[in-house]
Formats: C-alpha cells, sequence, structure tokens
C-alpha cells in the first residue's frame, strides 16, 4: 500500500496520497452477446469461419488497393473519432462497442474484429493495466480510468486498423504523461518510415523515446502488414530489434502500434484468451496508425 507522500510510480516526480497502487485492479465484467452484421455488407472471409488471417499478402500493394486503403483508412480514423467522443464516466465499455459497430453498419462497413479468430465484440477496448485485446462488457468506466478504442474497419476488401488512448474526466499527472509520450512514440515511428530504411528504425525510435522518460515498451504484440488481410507480414516491432533488417519499399503498408508501460511490460492474458494485462498491474497506453511507404516518405492512411 502507498503511504502518504511517497513518490507515485507514475515518475512524474509529484507525491500522491492515493494512488494507482491503492487500486484493487481490473476485474472482468460480463460479455454480452456478439452485434449483428446486416448480410448487406460485405464481410471478410474468417466473419464466417472464426479464423485468422491468410498467409501470402504481398507486402508491396497495388495502387488500386493503396487506393481503396486510403478510404476505409479514413473511415476507421472517423470512427474512432465519434467513439472516443462518448468516453465518460458511467459510459460501459459495451456502449462504447455499440457506438462503433452502428457507425460501421451506416457506412456500410464490417467491424474487423468481430469473429476475428473468435473474438466476441466489433472493437477492442483496453482498461488502465490492460495493454490490448480487451473485450467490452459492462464495467462502466470510473473518473480517473484511461481507455484505449481499437479501431479495425474493413470496407471495399480491405482493413484500415488505428488506435488512440482516452482519459476518462480527470486523469492523475502520471497517466497524462504516459499518454502523451505513447502519442509521441506513435509519431517518431512514423518520422522513421521512408524507402530504403530499415524496418528496424521504427523501433529505435520509439524504443529511445519511451525510455528516455522512465517507460518500457511492450514485446510480445507489435504491428503489423495490413491490408486484404487483417495481420499479415512485416512483424513490426516497438523495440530495437537489429533483425528486423527488411528494407521497406514504396507500396508497403503496416501499421505501427506502441505499447508503453509505466513499468513491467510483460503480460498475463486473462482467461477469457484475449485481455493482456501487464504482470505488475501498471497502466499501458497505446496509439495506432496504419501507414503506407511512398516514393518520398511516409502517408498516414488512418489520419483524418
Ligand atoms: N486491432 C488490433 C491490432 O491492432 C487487433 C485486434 S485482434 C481482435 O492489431 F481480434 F481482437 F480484434
Ligand atoms: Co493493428
Ligand atoms: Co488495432
Amino acid at each position: 500500500m502507498l503511504k502518504a507522500n511517497d513518490p507515485c510510480w507514475c515518475r512524474s516526480g509529484r507525491k500522491f496520497k492515493r494512488c494507482h497502487k491503492d487500486e484493487p485492479g481490473l476485474r472482468p465484467g460480463r460479455i454480452g452477446p456478439p452485434r449483428a452484421v446486416p448480410a448487406d455488407i460485405a464481410a471478410p472471409h474468417y466473419a464466417a469461419t472464426g479464423g485468422g488471417s491468410r498467409r501470402g499478402e504481398p507486402m508491396v500493394k497495388p495502387p488500386e488497393v493503396l487506393a481503396a486503403m486510403r478510404r476505409t483508412g479514413k473511415l476507421a480514423a472517423a470512427i474512432l473519432a465519434e467513439t472516443g467522443a462518448a468516453v465518460a464516466p458511467g459510459v460501459t465499455t459495451d456502449e462504447l462497442d455499440r457506438i462503433a459497430h452502428e457507425a460501421h453498419l451506416r457506412v456500410g462497413a464490417y467491424p474487423s474484429p468481430l469473429n476475428y479468430r473468435g473474438f466476441p465484440k466489433s472493437i477492442c477496448t483496453s482498461v488502465n493495466e490492460v495493454i490490448c485485446h480487451g473485450i467490452p462488457d459492462d464495467r462502466p468506466l470510473v473518473e480517473g480510468d484511461i481507455v484505449n478504442l481499437d479501431i479495425t474497419t474493413y470496407a471495399e476488401g480491405v482493413h484500415g486498423d488505428t488506435n488512440a488512448t482516452f482519459c476518462v474526466g480527470r486523469v492523475d499527472e502520471g497517466s497524462r504523461r504516459l499518454i502523451q509520450v505513447t502519442r509521441e512514440c506513435l509519431e517518431r515511428g512514423i518520422a522513421a518510415v521512408g524507402p530504403g530504411r530499415p524496418l528496424s528504425d521504427i523501433g529505435r525510435a520509439i524504443e529511445e523515446h519511451a525510455t528516455r522518460h522512465g517507460f518500457s515498451v511492450v514485446r510480445t504484440f507489435v504491428g503489423h502488414g495490413i491490408g486484404r488481410e487483417f495481420h499479415a507480414e512485416p512483424s513490426v516491432p516497438h523495440y530495437y530489434d537489429p533483425a528486423a533488417d527488411l528494407r521497406l519499399e514504396p507500396g508497403m503498408t503496416f501499421t505501427i502500434e506502441p505499447m508503453i508501460a509505466m513499468g513491467d511490460p510483460r503480460e498475463r492474458i486473462w482467461p477469457d484468451g484475449w485481455t493482456a494485462v501487464t504482470v505488475d498491474g501498471l497502466r499501458c497506453a497505446q496509439f495506432e496508425h496504419t501507414v503506407a511507404v511512398t516514393d518520398d516518405g511516409v502517408e498516414v492512411l488512418t489520419g483524418p
């Protein structure tokens, strides 16, 4: 138990009478039934089977796939903004799932997580110490929580994948700092993308920024190629991995989605098989964009 005037683990330099160490920790809530998608909305191949991505998608995408990814990426960005605007104390993560699900249907898109490898809901909602893949449930958000909303949208035969971490009401300084540094980690990762550059430049830039601020980088979960398939080659580590020596080429599309932890970045998985929480119960934040390598740099496909 934290004593008054102990330094907070969140490394803000401040002293806290109460801190996250006092929190009981997140517990699984009740998960409602999967939401329905009308038959006139084109669904990915796994929607009916609960399978995963197929192998063999080319890393360099043809122009028509890039054009479709640009449009789908914008849809995902708009749905993330709309759902994020509903984050508030008292709102359940299942309500956020409903808002995002209905936003997909409104634009004729399929919410990619739904039945992907059997995932039961339309988005991922990751609260506080959840690193990623949190399942929306009936727990109302509480003032002081942080919540990541991860939206992946399938339209025109391609996926767009983006996420952001939101504050629920007023949030402590340390968590706000974590969120800001994580946002900067994504920006720096994106700035490290360009033709001819090694993929490892992305993780190097992210890790350098995170560790400089006293945070740590999650290693188990990485960015991924994306296009007609949800998860494809290449894997994009968010730490420096000299083995990630792939040279980037124009037309390659992948996500950058750093998960940055306040303490130990290792995870434990809940019995639901999905929810990844930090082993030490300390908070974790994440931001994600889908990007394309261009002739002279990088294009963010899930931007505004
Ligand atoms: N959108 C997540 C990612 O960034 C993946 C979610 S997998 C799901 O890669 F099954 F949970 F949807
Ligand atoms: Co992703
Ligand atoms: Co995502």
